[in-house]
């Protein structure tokens, strides 16, 4: 079953190995930019997003300005999980799912979906079923038609499958692997496509950036689905990144996606300054810094591949404290508390003014 894994393709094994030690010839220089131009981050060459809380979306009009003001793509960062939207077989609550891409429609932004399929998140029911494999199937082609089909048009893209990989590059453990076995992948895929056939369709992972076995797995698994015919249209790189992160690993994650030729989206961008949890850490001006460069890198690096590539940068988060690292804290976001733009702002700009 993990037999393919084992032989990868000639490409990817010359391009990682090479990693982390190669310095790439592009011209790093910091350009200048028309900043008294720039009037927010929707003027971006490709699209720039971010992941909305629906609460704080609701209830905080300046996060909602914000996002309304700098974002052209928004993702949900719950309100599309499973186990957000399932509540028994055939049982919706589409409440926090419709609110999102009703708020998108009218304010002009890009819906990605997050997520079909992932081993976390999953409804109680789900986890409890008990069937043949045919059966398990069907509960995972019901739930992808009717949500992907609830927003067919409306929609414009979904993470099909979410971190399918353990960190040995294997296929990790969860209830769909275990009832139906590896080829819940493509059939979750499939499935997809059937109900909204204009739909992109990614996988998603993480780790592109720190980790040689998951960045050929993911972008072997995702080459191979797209060589056998199977309706995939991009890699998700999560890049939960911090500050420590060299500069040409995070390059080289965006490069090394794009030798798939099919489309990169970097999907949950956040750049943490306190990845070790450290008690008396203030946000000073060199971290400010290291995570304005990191910001600049990885926008930048879309602009090295090629155009019909580059499905868009998206945040997870919009201001710090929105963050799902807010409790550490690690500050890594673009926006501050008062919805400010940070130095990371900035070297977004840089990297996309170029
Ligand atoms: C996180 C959310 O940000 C949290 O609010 C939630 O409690 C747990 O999930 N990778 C993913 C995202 O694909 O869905 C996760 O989002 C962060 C890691």
């Amino acid at each position: 079953m993990k037999k393919i894994f084992i032989y990868l393709p000639i490409t990817f094994a010359l391009l990682t190995a090479s990693c982390d030690k190669e310095e790439f010839n592009s011209d790093n220089s910091i350009p200048e930019y028309p900043a008294a131009n720039i009037e927010n981050l929707r003027q971006s060459p490709y699209p720039i997003g971010a992941a909305v809380n629906i609460n704080t979306l609701k209830n905080n009009q300046e996060y909602r300005n914000t996002v309304i003001k700098e974002m052209s793509s928004i993702t949900g960062e719950n309100a599309m999980k499973m186990n957000t939207i399932s509540k028994g077989r055939k049982e919706y609550s589409f409440d926090d799912a419709d609110y999102l891409v009703n708020f998108a429609q009218e304010n002009n932004m890009r819906v990605h979906g997050h997520t079909l399929i992932w081993y976390k998140h999953t409804p109680d029911w789900v986890a409890n079923f008990s069937g043949s494999a045919e059966d398990w199937k069907t509960i995972m082609k019901e739930y992808i038609h009717d949500v992907v089909g609830r927003y067919k048009g409306k929609v414009a893209s979904w993470d099909v499958v979410n971190e399918v990989i353990d960190d040995k590059g294997g296929l990790r453990d969860c209830v769909w692997l275990k009832n139906i076995g590896p080829e819940y992948i493509e059939l979750a895929f499939q499935y997809a496509h059937e109900a909204d056939p204009d739909a992109k369709l990614f996988y998603n992972d993480y780790g592109h950036e720190y980790s040689h076995t998951r960045r050929y797995t993911v972008n072997h698994i995702a080459d191979s689905l797209a060589q056998k015919g199977v309706p995939i249209h991009g890699i998700g790189l999560q890049m939960h990144t911090n500050v420590n992160r060299s500069e040409n690993d995070l390059r080289y994650a965006v490069i090394a996606a794009a030798m798939s030729k099919l489309m990169v989206h970097v999907s949950e961008f956040d750049v943490a300054v306190n990845p070790d949890s450290k008690k008396d850490v203030t946000f000073t001006d060199e971290l400010a810094s290291r995570q304005k460069d990191r910001y600049r890198t990885v926008t930048k690096a879309m602009l090295n591949i090629p155009e019909s590539q580059r499905f868009g940068v998206t945040m997870w988060g919009v201001h710090d404290p929105s963050s799902w690292l807010s409790s550490n804290p690690d500050w890594a976001l673009p926006f501050n508390d008062k919805f400010e733009r940070k130095p990371a702002y900035d070297g977004i700009l840089q990297g996309i003014y170029q």
